[in-house]
């Protein structure tokens, strides 16, 4: 990314996490530039990271080797549109709009390498963790620089199909709500079961906090570290087997399954 320029369409909140992770990262602000409607937003982006912003999305994209496309799905058609004309044959797109097909994208810009991203909400702090699909159109080097684009607010998987995708928004893009589910239920019956919210609420926070941090760092999968903090007759199989008698695991799978089946209708619909 030493010499790659790359411009933001819309500044909002996943622009400016990945531009703070860039600036993080050793990528210099001259290398960087975005554009928004908003004067407030485009004030507060040059301020905290002292990168270009401009009203005109023709102005930003100029020069630029890497294309960011940043803001909402509801306002990726005609912005698409409007780049359309602007646009040179070698510029990378990268989209990172929830449920906007590759298809949709290249039917409004035209031919243009191109890679989708489902980034999520933790990319906010840093702690992200996208699935990215690269397009036919997209060279090597161009892959290594989305993926060094999105490595900036988390970790990064490639998936080889489009609809991969929506599997990918069920898992993670959708994800961290499952886990601020769980988070107030284990707080409810931590209430229940006679503490004070506040501490059922700490509870619950960072026992999630620590169960990730071994399941991502132990190098040891989670069905092994479960069996291994649950010893026969305790209180952790006791409610894992309550939770097993209650389907846990079919209906984790039939939410994942609803929230992949709205993705796809979702890009249908917005692809109009
Ligand atoms: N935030 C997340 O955690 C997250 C996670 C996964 C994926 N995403 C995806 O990231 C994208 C951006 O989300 P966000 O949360 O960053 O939204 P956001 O904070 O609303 O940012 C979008 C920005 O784009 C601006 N904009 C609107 N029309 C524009 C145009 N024609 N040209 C240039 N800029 C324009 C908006 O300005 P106005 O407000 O004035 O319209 C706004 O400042 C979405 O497609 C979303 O699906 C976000």
């Amino acid at each position: 990314m030493s010499k790659t320029r790359i411009a933001f369409i819309g500044a909002g909140n996943m622009a400016a996490s990945l531009i703070g992770g860039l600036l993080a990262k050793g990528v210099q602000a001259a290398q960087i530039r975005a554009c928004d409607p908003g004067a407030e937003t485009r004030a507060k982006v040059t301020a905290e990271h002292g990168i270009e912003v401009f009203a005109d999305n023709a102005q930003a994209i100029q020069d630029a080797d890497v294309i960011v496309i940043a803001v909402k799905p509801q306002a990726m058609k005609a912005v698409c549109l409007d780049l359309r004309q602007h646009l040179k044959p070698h510029q990378l797109l990268v989209s990172v709009a929830a449920g906007i097909t590759s298809a949709s994208l290249l039917n409004w810009v035209g031919q243009q390498p191109l890679v989708r991203c489902m980034p999520n909400t933790p990319a906010l702090l840093g702690k992200g963790v996208s699935g990215l699909f690269a397009t036919d159109a997209v060279t090597a080097e161009q892959r290594q620089q989305a993926d060094e684009l999105l490595s900036a607010v988390g970790i990064v998987v490639w998936v080889e199909t489009e609809a991969q995708i929506d599997a990918v928004t069920a898992v993670s893009g959708s994800g961290p709500a499952y886990f601020f589910l769980l988070i107030e239920a284990m707080t409810d019956a931590g209430v229940k079961l006679g503490l004070p919210r506040e501490v059922a609420e700490q509870l619950a926070q960072h026992t999630s906090l620590g169960a990730a941090h071994m399941a991502v760092s132990s190098g040891i999968d989670a069905a092994e570290l479960r069996r291994r903090v649950t010893s026969p007759a305790g209180t952790t199989e006791a409610a894992i087997k309550s939770f097993q008698a209650d389907g846990f695991e079919a209906i984790v799978e039939k939410a994942l399954s609803a929230a992949a089946h709205r993705s796809a209708e979702m890009a249908e619909q917005l692809g109009q």
